[in-house]
């Protein structure tokens, strides 16, 4: 009990900090380990690109999930990176949102009600199954009666944190920011997450008492009854990528620029912050088994699903977000191993994308493009700083640099500063790809068993421009 009260406030400490992050987010309703953001509808939060917030919040979300980890579990390892999994809901007006609260709600109801119920059998000494059957079709006013009948329990007692769910807004606190010199504490007003619980959250009663609610969402004209089907066919659709097509999930690091700054990491290439990149990206490999191939160059990430892939259904959102918190989740949970004498300032996030390519030639071209964008990026880059360290401004070396053609970098860089281009770390110039070797086949007592040893996970930084890799590797892609 006390283990799902504790996740439980994880779940929520970490709702509040996404609340306190995205100035857009007005309101969230959360429970059992799910969680929904709305943004107000006048935001203009990435062009409203649904893929870039539903990546973004499930990644901040992902990274704050394991930075707290610690303060609610201070005795329990984290044992492996979760992810989260979400999905943008577009509410055309605010009698579909109510819907959608009231839809959810009803959820956490029917869910928490059936989950006591469920544990208290099963604890009671009952198998699983026959826990189920006894459970199976019952309405809600028979497994009230089984609760208090059978075990004493008086369901409308239990905490409201398990019946109700949780609900976050944002309220204007004064807070303490500091204190004077003569020890007053100087106040400063501020928009600050707070917990409520209510019953219906969809009710007139609760949403039109709280101006910060109906101001930026709009009031609630009627209590509603029963949710419209419609809607919710409305709140279960899913975009799904296009069958039989590469799928390439892109990741990119939100504000990295600020990110390497605040870390101090070395310019223009920090090997640490690479080798993290990678060994989270070989955690992806290892995780999903759709993923065959990845290329990762600076703070971005691409991930190549198999053609035939089925993860997920092929729905994108999924896909999108498992992908891109898995990834966050990791960074931060290996954030130690890689700068022990470093502290994480502030969780990082991504965004992600997925695009899909139609044939194999195409797909090349994709992956091409991104080892080109390497080598430009790393070699304006790594002239640029070389210009800044040797005493010109910023403004001197972009212009220096400007129209440049690659040969003309290359001779500024082997006649100013006796660098050979050719010969910096691998890892700078070609960027790293993330793949799975060939299969092997066990062998038992010298005979073939038949079963296939799952193929370990490779890190190179080879040349995937030129089309020797792919053919020395035809497995990779399964071409
Ligand atoms: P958005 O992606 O649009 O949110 O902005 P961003 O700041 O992340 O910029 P962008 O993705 O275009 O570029 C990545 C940025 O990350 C670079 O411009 C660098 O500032 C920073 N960065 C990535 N890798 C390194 C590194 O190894 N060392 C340093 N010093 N900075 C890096
Ligand atoms: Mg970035």
């Amino acid at each position: 009990m006390v283990v799902i009260f504790l996740a439980l406030s994880l779940m929520n400490s970490s709702s509040a900090a996404v609340l306190e992050e995205f100035p857009d987010i007005i309101f969230a309703y959360g429970y059992s380990d799910e969680y929904s953001f709305v943004f107000k509808k006048t935001s203009r939060f990435y062009q409203r690109r649904a893929s870039k917030i539903l990546s973004l919040v499930a990644s901040f979300f992902a990274a704050v999930y394991v930075a707290k980890w610690k303060e609610f579990f201070p005795q329990k390892k984290l044992e492996y990176a979760p992810s989260f999994t979400s999905k943008v809901v577009s509410c055309a007006s605010v009698e579909v949102l109510q819907a959608y609260l009231a839809w959810r709600q009803l959820d956490c109801h029917a869910n928490n009600q059936y989950d006591t119920c469920f544990w208290m059998l099963v604890k009671s000494g009952k198998s699983i199954s026959e826990a189920q059957e006894v459970l199976k079709d019952t309405q809600k006013q028979q497994k009230n009666e089984l609760l208090f009948q059978n075990f004493g329990i008086n369901y409308k007692t239990l905490p409201e944190l398990f019946r109700q769910g949780s609900c976050l807004f944002k309220k204007k606190v004064d807070e303490t920011v500091k204190h004077d010199e003569n020890g007053n504490p100087v106040k400063r007003l501020r928009r600050k997450a707070v917990f409520v619980h209510s019953e219906n959250i969809s009710g007139i009663n609760f949403w039109n008492e709280q101006p910060s609610l109906y101001n930026d969402l709009g009031h609630f004209t009627k209590d509603i009854g029963k949710i419209e089907p419609d809607f919710i066919r409305l709140f279960q659709f899913e975009n799904k990528l296009l069958p039989l097509t590469w799928a390439v999930v892109r990741i990119d690091g939100c504000h990295f620029h600020r990110f390497s700054d605040v870390h101090e990491f070395e310019k223009p290439n920090d090997e640490q912050a690479l080798k993290l990149m990678n060994s989270c990206a070989v955690a992806v490999l290892k995780e999903f088994e759709n993923i065959h191939f990845a290329y990762g160059v600076s703070d971005e990430y691409s991930f190549v699903l198999k053609k035939e892939s089925e993860l997920y259904k092929r729905q994108s959102s999924k896909i999108i977000s498992a992908v891109t918190s898995f990834f966050t989740s990791t960074y931060v949970l290996q954030w130690g191993e890689f700068f022990p004498h470093k502290e994480l300032k502030y969780p990082p996030s991504f965004d992600g994308r997925a695009v899909c390519y139609p044939t194999y030639n195409i797909l090349l071209d994709y992956l091409a493009w991104r080892q080109v964008d390497c080598h430009i990026n790393n070699q304006y880059n790594t002239c640029f700083w070389m210009l800044v360290k040797s005493g010109k401004t910023k403004t001197q070396s972009q212009d220096y640099l400007k129209g440049t053609q690659t040969r003309e970098k290359n001779e500024l860089l082997s006649r100013q500063f006796g660098i050979e281009y050719n010969s910096l770390p691998q890892i700078f110039r070609m960027g790293s790809s993330v793949f799975r070797l060939k299969e092997a086949v066990a062998v038992e007592n010298g005979v073939v068993s038949g079963k296939k040893l799952e193929g370990e996970v490779a890190l190179d930084h080879c040349n995937i421009i030129e089309r020797c890799f792919w053919e020395e590797h035809p497995h990779i892609l399964n071409y």
